[in-house]
């Protein structure tokens, strides 16, 4: 089984405080052997400066050393700082430490063959020494036995105190690591967790998975972005089934119709005249002009709709476009003013897509403009490309309708209602003709009661 992430956390936390209350002993060891025992080491020595010329003087006054042998009075007299020496030396101070660090009771006197005289009676080879020289001649050493040689069973129980104590901060660190792991395990990681779960049932297929954002650091945005995917992933997989049942719904609605009015005739219920054959043509051009979309959609889904541009004068695509429709408009009495400007507006454009564009549009003012309104187009020239508005008379559309105008397969009450009807890609496909060149193409409610669409075209694209 591989470790979590908790237990690996846990086990970096306790090596870590280990490893610091490791060579925090270690350096307490070191300086005290050698910071503070050399110090008091340090302290004897100096010690001895004062003391080699009156042993020296004493010596040379005596002839040997056996006034010194038994006769520890003398020999701490001796060593005792005088009291002139105390007042002319201002660091007497210094002197007094290392009395009270118990130099003086290490200190030896040893003969010419190193041989105990008087003082400390442990002395052994370790003993720093200095030579009495009387004449030029050594007579004798004074020696100082270094602490570490007295104080050993001090030592021992020293380290033995010291190995209890880093038992005690061992156990310590374990809790302490483990408090640690926990509260990063508890604060961190959890919600880490969360999101990988709320993962994992995502790529499962559960696209209403979401996690709970509880924090407003990385992890919180981690959880938000996770929400915003599953969020995309699931309108996505909604907008792909609605797709799929809308075509089938589409595709089956005029074949129904066909199917029906051809078993009419078979049967003898109605006879195969011009009238029928004009219905039945009606049924076979709408399933055509509806597969048709859906194939320029899908092109257009995978970029592979071709457009070819030229250099196009948008008013006279305008004028072609409105002369192809004035006819009909007539018909629906419906009052088709343009408005061009005076000077002509180049642009490389596809002229038949937009053509396309503009015969959508028109066609749906026919469509779902009452009779006796009116449909205004007008044209002008921005500062950073051409904009084409088209606004039309009442009936227009609820304002929550607006943004999803341009979706594929979206009508309005008033298209379903009306036998006239289309499938609800006109919008869509102009929209996508609109991006093609770099463009827009937005909805808004028209000042004379229904709708406003604006495209808005770049110059030169
Ligand atoms: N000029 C308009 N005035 C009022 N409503 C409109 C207008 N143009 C479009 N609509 C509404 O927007 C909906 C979508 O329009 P769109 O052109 O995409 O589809 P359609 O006209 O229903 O079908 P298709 O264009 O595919 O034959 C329409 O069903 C209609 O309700
Ligand atoms: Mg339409």
């Amino acid at each position: 089984m591989k470790p979590s992430i908790s237990t690996k956390l846990f086990v970096a936390v306790l090596a870590s405080v280990l490893l610091v209350i490791l060579s925090m002993g270690l350096t307490a060891n070191w300086s005290f052997g050698r910071g503070f025992l050399g110090y008091l080491n340090e302290q004897g020595m100096q010690r001895m400066t004062p003391i080699l010329p009156k042993l020296a003087a004493a010596y040379a006054h005596e002839g040997n050393w056996e006034f010194l042998r038994h006769n520890r009075d003398r020999w701490f007299e001796i060593m005792r700082p005088d009291r002139d020496e105390e007042r002319m030396n201002p660091e007497s101070r210094a002197m007094q430490t290392s009395d009270l660090t118990g130099a003086v009771l290490r200190l030896a006197l040893l003969d010419e063959q190193k041989r105990q005289v008087v003082g400390y009676s442990g002395t052994r080879d370790d003993a720093y020494m200095r030579a009495v020289e009387v004449d030029g001649k050594t007579v004798g050493w004074l020696a100082v036995t270094p602490f570490q040689s007295v104080t050993e069973a001090g030592g021992e129980r020293f380290q033995q105190y010291q190995l209890r104590a880093s038992l005690a901060m061992g156990v310590l660190s374990l809790i302490l690591a483990m408090l640690i792991a926990w509260w990063i395990a508890r604060t961190l990681l959890d919600p880490v967790k969360r999101v990988a779960a709320a993962t994992h049932r995502l790529a499962a297929g559960e696209y209403d998975s979401r996690v709970a954002v509880s924090s407003n650091d990385e992890v919180g945005q981690l959880a938000r972005d996770f929400n915003q995917l599953a969020y995309t992933l699931e309108r996505n997989e909604r907008m792909r089934r609605d797709f799929m049942a809308d075509v089938s719904h589409e595709l089956r609605t005029p074949l129904s119709v066909l199917r029906g009015e051809l078993e009419a005739i078979e049967d003898g219920v109605r006879t195969l005249d011009q009238t029928s054959m004009k219905s039945l043509q009606g049924e076979v051009g709408m399933l055509s002009k509806l597969v048709d979309d859906l194939y320029e959609l899908s092109l257009a889904d995978v970029g592979a709709l071709t457009y070819r541009k030229t250099d196009c004068e948008l008013n006279e695509l305008l004028e072609s476009s409105v002369a192809m429709f004035q006819e009909r408009c007539t018909t629906r009495k419906l009052n088709l003013e343009l408005k061009l400007p005076a000077q002509p507006l180049h642009l490389m454009a596809d002229a038949k897509r937009l053509q396309q564009l503009f015969g959508n549009l028109m066609e749906n003012s026919l469509r779902y403009t009452d009779e006796g309104g009116t449909l205004r187009i007008n044209a002008a020239s921005e500062a950073d490309g051409l904009r084409i508005d088209f606004l039309d008379s009442g009936p227009g559309i609820e304002a929550e309708q607006l943004p999803r105008l341009f979706e594929r397969f979206y009508r309005g009450e008033a298209s379903r209602n009306r036998a006239s009807g289309g499938a609800g890609l006109g919008l869509a496909i102009c929209h996508s003709i609109a991006l093609a060149h770099g463009g827009s193409l937005t909805a808004d409610h028209s000042p004379l009661g229904g709708l406003w669409l604006t495209l808005r075209l770049p110059r030169n694209t």
